[in-house]
Formats: C-alpha cells, sequence, structure tokens
C-alpha cells in the first residue's frame, strides 16, 4: 500500500514537471529568471553550412534561481561562461519536437551568461540554398528558434537584440532588426555587419537571412529587399506598401516598429510569409504580376499588431495571433481595394475552412487549442485564421464597426509588448464590449472551448462569389460552354473559386476547358496550384500535365502548396511517383515542408 503510494507520488510529480513543460513547449523556467537583451555574434560559413555564434545574455533575476536552463535543438555547445568565467553545464533530455535542456549552475547575483556553440545539419531552422550565389534564411516560429540561438523559446520572454553578423563580402546579411540597405565596401574576404532591435520580442520573432540581395524604398519607411532578378518585377508589386501601413495605422494606432520592409525569398521558403519585425519573410510564389496576392502582405503586415505587439502566451492561444491578424488583414485590404474584394477573401477564407473542419478531429476544430506532448505546428491550419476571423467578424457585426474598432485600438495599445492569453482576452471582452444581451447572443465560450461552428456565425455573402458559383452550376450540367466562362475578366479570387469548385466530366473536357483559357500557363501560383490538384484528381497523365508538376514540386518549397499535392498523389494511388518525387526533392525543401510530407507515409 506504501509502496504504491510513493510511486503514484513520484508518477504524479514526473507528470506535473513534464506538463509544464509540453503544455509551454519549453524547458524554461523564466518565472525565476530570465533576460532583457540578447548580444547576438556570428559567423556565417556556407562552405560548412555552419553559424558559428555566442550568445550573450544580460540576466534578470526573478527569484533566487540556482541555474538557468536554454531550449537547444540541433546546437554543439563549445563553452559557456557566467560573469566570464568558465562554466560547466549539462545538455539533458532529447525530445524529437522539444529538443534539449541545456541547464547552466549560477547564482542569484550572475550578470552576464554567454553561450559559445555552432550550427549542425539538425538545425532545422535554417535552410542554406545552393545558387548562382548562395542563400541562407531560417524560420523560428513556432518553436525553432532554439535550432539556431539557444535560449527560453516560449513567447512569454521578450528581449531587444544587437548582433555583429560576419559574411562572404559579396552576400548581404539581414534581420528583424535595423537593417543595412546595400554592401559594404570590403577588400576582405567576409564583412561584418551590426544589427540593433531596439523593441523586446519574443525568441519565434528571431530572424537572419544571407544573400545575394538588393533594396529599393517605396517610402522613407517601407521598402522591398530582393534578388537582383526579382527586385523591379517586387518592388511594382508591392508597390502599395505604404498605403497599407498608412490604412493600418488609421485603423488601430501607430506603427511601431519605424521600419516596414519586405524580403523576398528564394522559392523554398516554406510559408507564405513570416511576420518578422522590420523584416516581413515573404515567398515570391506572391509575385503574380498584377497585385492580385497582396493580401499576403497585409496579413503580415498586421501582425505588426496582432502578434507582434500583443502576442500569444503558448501555442494554445494561436488565435489570437492569427484569427485577429486575418480581421485587420481584410480591414485593410477593404481599405485599399474595397469591400467587393476583402468579402470575396472572406468568402474563400470560409470555403478554406469547411474543408479543414472536414478534415480534422472534432477537438481540434475549438479556437483554445490543446497541444500538450504535440508539435505546436499542428496547430497551424484554418480553425486558428478563419475559425479565429469568424468570431470576430461576428462580434463586430453584433456590436457594429465603430465600437468594435474601439475597443480593438484600445486592446492593441493597453496590452502592447505584452503576452494574452484566451482567458484573459475574454474577461477583456466580457467587462470592455459586450453588455450582457450581446454576450448572450456571442457566446464566446462555445466558439472558444467547443468544436465547429456555432449557428450565430454571421453569414458572409460575396456577390461575385455567387455569380461564379451559379456558373459553375450551370458548367457541372453542361449548360454553358468555354466560351461563356469570362475567365480572362475575372479577379484571381473568382478564377479560384470557379476551379476549387468546377466538376469535368472527362479529360477531353478538362483539356479543352485548358486550352481555351490557358489556366497552365498562369503567373498566379495559387491557381496554378489549383489547376494541378484538379489535374491529379482528373489522372491527367499527360506530357504536358507532368511537366507542369515535376516543375512546381522542384521550384517551390511552400508548404501550403507543396503538401496537399504529395497528398492528392498518395491519396490518388500515385504514392510510388510522389516518393520518387520526393526522393529528388527533398533537399531543397525546408525541414518544416519536408517533414509534413515525410508524414505521409508514417
Ligand atoms: N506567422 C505565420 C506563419 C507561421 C505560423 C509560421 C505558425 C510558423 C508557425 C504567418 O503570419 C502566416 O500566417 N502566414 C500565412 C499567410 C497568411 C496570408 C495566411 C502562410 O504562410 O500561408
Ligand atoms: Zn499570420
Amino acid at each position: 500500500m506504501k509502496i504504491i503510494n510513493f510511486f503514484t507520488l513520484i508518477f504524479t510529480v514526473m507528470c506535473l514537471h513534464v506538463d509544464a513543460q509540453v503544455n509551454r513547449h519549453s524547458y524554461s523556467s523564466p518565472d525565476k529568471i530570465s533576460y532583457r537583451h540578447l548580444s547576438w555574434k556570428a559567423n556565417i560559413d556556407f562552405e560548412r553550412r555552419e553559424i558559428r555564434a555566442q550568445a550573450s545574455f544580460h540576466l534578470l533575476h526573478h527569484s533566487a534561481a540556482e541555474e538557468i536552463v536554454l531550449d537547444v535543438k540541433g546546437l554543439v555547445i563549445d563553452q559557456v561562461n557566467v560573469d566570464g568565467v568558465s562554466t560547466p553545464w549539462q545538455v539533458e533530455h532529447q525530445d524529437p519536437i522539444l529538443g534539449s535542456a541545456l541547464r547552466i549552475p549560477l547564482n542569484a547575483q550572475s550578470k552576464e551568461l554567454k553561450v559559445a556553440y555552432h550550427t549542425t545539419s539538425e538545425s532545422d531552422a535554417l535552410l542554406w540554398v545552393e545558387g548562382d550565389l548562395p542563400f541562407l534564411f531560417t524560420q523560428s516560429q513556432a518553436i525553432l528558434a532554439r535550432t539556431w540561438i539557444p535560449c527560453q523559446d516560449l513567447p512569454a520572454v521578450r528581449f531587444t537584440y544587437d548582433a555583429e553578423v560576419t559574411v562572404p563580402a559579396h552576400l548581404l546579411p539581414l534581420m528583424s532588426a535595423r537593417n543595412p540597405k546595400q554592401l559594404k565596401e570590403s577588400r576582405e574576404a567576409t564583412s561584418t555587419y551590426h544589427f540593433e532591435q531596439p523593441k523586446p520580442i519574443p525568441s519565434y520573432l528571431m530572424a537572419l537571412a544571407v544573400g545575394n540581395i538588393e533594396y529599393r524604398a517605396i517610402s522613407p519607411r517601407a521598402g522591398v529587399y530582393a534578388t537582383p532578378q526579382l527586385i523591379t518585377e517586387a518592388t511594382e508589386e508591392l508597390s502599395d506598401l505604404e498605403k497599407m501601413i498608412a490604412a493600418a495605422e488609421s485603423l488601430y494606432g501607430p506603427y511601431q516598429w519605424e521600419q516596414f520592409d519586405v524580403l523576398i525569398l528564394p522559392p523554398a521558403f516554406p510559408f507564405g510569409g513570416m511576420e518578422n519585425p522590420m523584416l516581413t519573410f515573404a515567398t515570391p510564389t506572391i509575385l503574380a504580376g498584377d497585385k492580385s496576392l497582396v493580401s499576403l502582405i497585409a496579413h503580415e503586415l498586421a501582425h505588426s499588431w496582432s502578434g507582434n505587439l500583443v502576442t500569444n502566451e503558448t501555442w494554445n492561444d494561436f488565435w489570437l495571433n492569427e484569427g485577429f491578424t486575418v480581421y485587420f488583414e481584410l480591414r485593410i485590404m477593404e481599405a485599399l481595394y474595397g469591400k467587393e474584394v476583402s468579402e470575396m477573401l472572406a468568402a474563400l477564407n470560409i470555403q478554406d475552412l469547411y474543408h479543414t473542419i472536414a478534415e480534422l478531429h472534432p477537438n481540434d476544430t475549438r479556437l483554445k487549442l490543446e497541444l500538450d506532448g504535440r508539435d505546436p505546428d499542428d496547430g497551424m491550419n484554418d480553425i486558428a485564421y478563419n475559425k479565429g476571423y469568424w468570431l470576430l467578424r461576428t462580434i463586430e457585426e453584433r456590436v457594429g464597426r465603430v465600437k468594435f474598432d474601439r475597443f480593438l485600438k484600445k486592446y492593441f495599445t493597453e496590452h502592447a509588448f505584452q503576452v494574452m492569453n484566451t482567458e484573459r482576452f475574454i474577461e477583456i471582452l466580457h467587462r470592455e464590449l459586450l453588455d450582457p444581451g450581446n454576450a448572450k447572443y456571442i457566446g464566446v465560450n462555445q466558439w472558444v472551448y467547443q468544436p465547429n461552428i456555432p449557428d450565430n456565425a454571421y453569414p458572409i455573402v460575396s456577390q461575385r462569389i455567387v455569380e461564379v458559383d451559379k456558373l459553375v452550376v450551370l458548367y457541372n450540367n453542361d449548360s454553358l460552354s468555354n466560351n461563356q466562362i469570362p475567365w480572362k475578366n475575372w479577379t484571381y479570387q473568382e478564377q479560384y473559386r470557379f476551379l476549387t469548385n468546377v466538376k469535368f466530366h472527362s479529360l477531353d473536357q478538362f483539356h479543352a476547358w485548358d486550352a481555351f483559357h490557358h489556366v497552365s500557363k498562369t503567373k498566379n501560383k495559387e491557381i496554378l496550384f489549383a489547376w494541378i490538384l484538379k489535374s491529379i484528381e482528373m489522372n491527367d497523365q499527360s506530357q504536358h500535365a507532368q511537366d507542369v508538376l515535376t516543375q512546381f514540386l522542384g521550384e517551390v518549397g511552400r508548404r501550403k502548396f507543396i503538401a496537399p499535392l504529395y497528398k492528392k498523389l498518395v491519396h490518388e494511388g500515385r504514392s510510388d511517383e510522389a516518393k520518387n518525387y520526393l526522393e529528388r526533392y527533398k533537399g531543397v525543401y525546408h525541414s518544416v515542408t519536408r517533414q509534413t510530407v515525410m508524414d505521409f507515409w508514417k
């Protein structure tokens, strides 16, 4: 009896301990000790594909801590100093998701911690891209910062940073910080650049890119970085940047990050965009030639408030970052391009949301996530983004835009540079916006803690999407010929709606339609992606279809496109072929994309 109790006790203590770690996806205890500033010194070695660096932390004691624990993954620690004295360290645990705990003894007086280390091929944030000239970029969100900088890798710890980065003299380094606008003159083989991020940021916003990069200003505080091949095209595509910032500011208050630049990455970038402060990272697949995909930039810009000012406390609260950002993104789009456009975007978001809900376990369709023991990446789907959006839209429609905007502006101002969690947000919402009647009508708790979409969701109707749907019905009934589809006059959103809902009865019909409208020749990668999916679904194994597919899989590394294509191939019985593609191209994908695709065969 006693023995059982003893083991039960030990087991309970162990579970509590582990639970605390996975809940926050970090081994660290920032409530005891943390830091307020990071000084990072790094040498970027393209030959060895290795970063050799020193991270110095200015410590902040909250209680009498006898050690500090940092998160690390795929790093080799070379030396640790506390206040200049070499100190032994320990690396504990080896979790496939969380990585390891780096434990360093210190005392209540310790001021400065210095960790010398280097990255390895297991440093999953990094992608070293081959090319005429090499390129390196990082992707830290959600928990990959620890694979290139040892840190307390959770959103609740904010710090300012400065950096000194040494690179080959012909390449330009950029960070989520104040950035250089051109190469330094150098007679040496390498150059060293200095960076400063004066505002406190969480670790997931640490970012670095190094490449053959040029800068073009669009306004004094906004501009574009890209390779010389893309810089002109990119600057034209993003020429509305300053207007977007102005629109955002007039909605929810001043832009707080000095500069808003966009870096166009190589096509291997695994996401559409990443809101790194002062330097949004973006996929080149948004360069459609007609500005039709710039809502992605509005989205990343919106994160300068929702996410970068008011930050989700844990990844379970991810919808506070993304749902608010989609809402804000569509408001910016409405301000610049009108309600017709923003409402089409909303309608397509809702279409995606229902597809996602059909695929997910009901428990994963709640806004507040339970990611304990799972990769926070699992939460990156339409629930956080579009169910989150829909809740906010429903509240806006109920209380009126004027009141809702006043509430949001205050929310971003009062909680700037802080973390927010779901429970506190609900409290604030009820205290500051919803009277008892409206609170009852909205039923926030059902939206947040229950699966699926509540019945009171505001009915989003885009007239132009409705018109497309009518044509889809006619076409599916064979009552409409190819020349009656106004393809060329349609916006991207209308084309996308048609393509994702039309049903071709035969391969011949699919080919005739494509020959008529030249869809597979489009420069718009969203449309091309939808076309390829359709062609796989139609079992189109023509030379043309094969060529388009192979070219796309080998060139684009954006997970949102690549993962569904592999999935579809497997689903349509072309698993071996898909495996061959993956074997051929896995070296060019970022770990985030590679891992998702590889999991299809697990
Ligand atoms: N912050 C996200 C990207 C992200 C989320 C990376 C979670 C890693 C983990 C970014 O703001 C984003 O949402 N990007 C979207 C584009 C957007 C228009 C929906 C993307 O990359 O598809
Ligand atoms: Zn986002």
